[in-house]
């Protein structure tokens, strides 16, 4: 079974994006996927109540916020989507059961500033330094012509953690979660160019 959280503690960050497309796009893959959501907003399960039943189903994982199970027996693919300041004794429980972190970083000087502690503690843990857990991070609503898409390199070769992939900003994104949806779930030839962005997270949630 392969198991992801999405974290990061700055708020609006794009981890319920991440969450809700990973869901889908493993769902397409035929797999069992669960989607977990520890946020008291539930964007990620919202979303989940409103996917059409047409397309490849998530199940919905429930899960206590105090203390968060095993995804239960049959999922192949168990995503968690936590909320904003999820960090501390949370996250070191969190780690723990699972083998991939996602971090979504919005390439603003505000937003790396509030995520260096996390960095820095993510890049410090046991787990994590083992190999037992691998931490990648996503670039979100990135254009690429900008100088603060520059910054986001830069800022993250002071620690040991990689930047798999930068996503664009579209209102793809938010025309699809509104109904249920991701970009997985329209025609090829519409997202293309957004699957490409996709395409060295898929494979670095294959490598094992
Ligand atoms: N690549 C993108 N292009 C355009 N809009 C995006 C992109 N990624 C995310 N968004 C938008 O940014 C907003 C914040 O994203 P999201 O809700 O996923 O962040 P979050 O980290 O889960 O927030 P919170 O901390 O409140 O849970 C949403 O309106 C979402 O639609
Ligand atoms: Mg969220």
């Amino acid at each position: 079974m392969r198991k992801i959280l999405i974290a990061n503690p700055k708020g609006g960050s794009g981890k319920s994006t991440l969450a809700t497309h990973l869901a889908s796009w493993f769902a397409w893959q035929d797999d069992a996927v669960m989607l977990g959501d520890l946020d008291k907003q539930h964007s990620s399960h919202h979303w989940l109540d409103l996917r059409p039943k047409t397309l490849p189903s998530i199940q919905r994982w429930d899960i206590g916020t105090d203390h968060i199970a095993r995804p239960p027996k049959g999922c192949q693919v168990a995503i968690l989507d936590t909320p904003a300041c999820f960090s501390g004794k949370k996250l070191k429980h969190a780690i723990h059961l699972v083998d991939h972190i996602i971090v979504p970083v919005l390439p603003s000087a505000f937003d790396l500033w509030a995520c260096a502690d996390f960095f820095a503690d993510l890049a410090e843990l046991k787990a994590v330094r083992h190999d037992e857990v691998k931490v990648g991070i996503i670039g979100m609503r990135v254009n690429s012509r900008t100088q603060s898409a520059q910054q986001l390199p830069a800022f993250l070769s002071r620690y040991d953690l990689p930047l798999l992939t930068c996503l664009r900003d579209t209102q793809l994104y938010n025309q699809t979660i509104q109904r249920g949806m991701t970009l997985f779930d329209l025609p090829y030839s519409r997202t293309e160019r957004d699957r490409k962005e996709w395409q060295p997270l898929i494979n670095w949630l294959h490598i094992r």
